[in-house]
């Protein structure tokens, strides 16, 4: 089925097609972002509102420079200096933004679900940019799309996923997404942060140890720690757990000669990776952050059905 005006409200509700056409746009839009003139006509009159009511500067940034080179106008909008800081309900600012003939509205939310309750109430189009610990369908995309630049075939590799899984809409995304596409997830982490549930639903491995999880790994997956999610109890102290569960130059030589290393960012540096593997030659964080952009394009231009490239 096309993607051409649907709403994007995570992985879940897109099948290997979609996510696959996805990845191809993006690679054609990562040649744009090369050249001289970074921008194509193909979203020219369009209207693209970037609605973020919590803190973000790559997935923030990356919406807006992806909608300025497809040509569309695009607005941000953040909770301080609007009028949501004087109490607007989320719905009574879509539907405001909505009079303004936005044709899609990007939303990161703290609240699980936001997206999907704006869905079908408003007549723009709903991107998830992130919603509380829930999905953040782009972010697993522009995984996807680093990954397959390193590992062609996608299907049959195994990828560790290593952290505070129980609050990351990050991992959430990527497993899904990674199951989907026929990749082995094992996970490791925190017992008060590893949700067997969700591990067990999408067919996901639970390790004893980083160690384990790691062992052959192709991809690694760091997670942050997401200490704005945590009520207290979940850790012991920052230190122990980047003891125990810190990726290190040692731990990871118990992945694939060829592993690559990812992390959505920001890192905790020295927390959940140590300061020498962040811009180490295993890592691909930078790479993630420049796929952003042209996966974002990509995404725009399919739901919106833009011009030909
Ligand atoms: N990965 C990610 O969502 O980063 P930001 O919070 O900076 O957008």
């Amino acid at each position: 089925m096309s993607l051409a005006n649907r709403d994007l409200l995570g992985i879940e509700d897109l099948d290997s097609d979609d996510i696959y056409r996805i990845l191809d746009t993006a690679r054609a839009f990562k040649e744009v972002s090369k050249r001289r003139i970074k921008k194509v006509p193909s979203l020219r009159g369009r209207t693209i509102l970037n609605a973020f009511f919590e803190a973000s500067t790559r997935t923030r940034v990356s919406f807006e420079l992806a909608s300025k080179r497809l040509s569309a106008d695009a607005v941000n909008i953040s909770s301080s200096g609007s009028s949501v800081s004087k109490g607007e309900s989320l719905l009574d600012t879509a539907q405001t933004l909505d009079a303004m003939q936005a044709d899609a509205v990007v939303l990161r939310h703290s609240e699980s679900g936001a997206p999907h309750y704006l869905a079908g109430r408003i007549k723009a189009r709903i991107i998830n940019a992130g919603d509380g610990q829930h999905e953040h369908p782009t972010q697993a995309l522009l995984d996807l799309c680093t990954i397959r630049e390193r590992f062609p075939k996608l299907d049959g590799l195994d990828v560790a996923i290593i952290g505070d899984i129980k609050h990351s809409r990050v991992a959430r995304s990527d497993l899904v997404a990674m199951r989907k596409l026929g990749m082995n997830v094992r996970l490791a982490g925190p017992q008060t942060l590893l949700p067997r549930d969700v591990a067990r639903a999408y067919g996901c491995e639970v390790c004893d140890s980083v160690e384990e999880a790691l062992e052959g790994a192709h991809v690694v997956v760091a997670l942050r720690l997401q200490r704005e999610r945590m009520k207290s109890g979940f850790l012991p102290t920052l230190q122990e757990y980047a003891i125990e569960f810190g990726i290190n130059r040692h731990r990871l030589q118990k992945t694939h000669s060829d592993a690559i290393l990812l992390h959505p960012g920001p890192v905790n540096r020295g927390i959940e990776l140590s300061n020498d593997l962040v811009n180490g030659d295993r890592s691909v964080i930078l790479d993630q952050v420049e796929n952003g952009v042209a996966v974002r394009a990509a995404v725009l231009y399919l739901i919106l059905g833009g011009d030909a490239l």
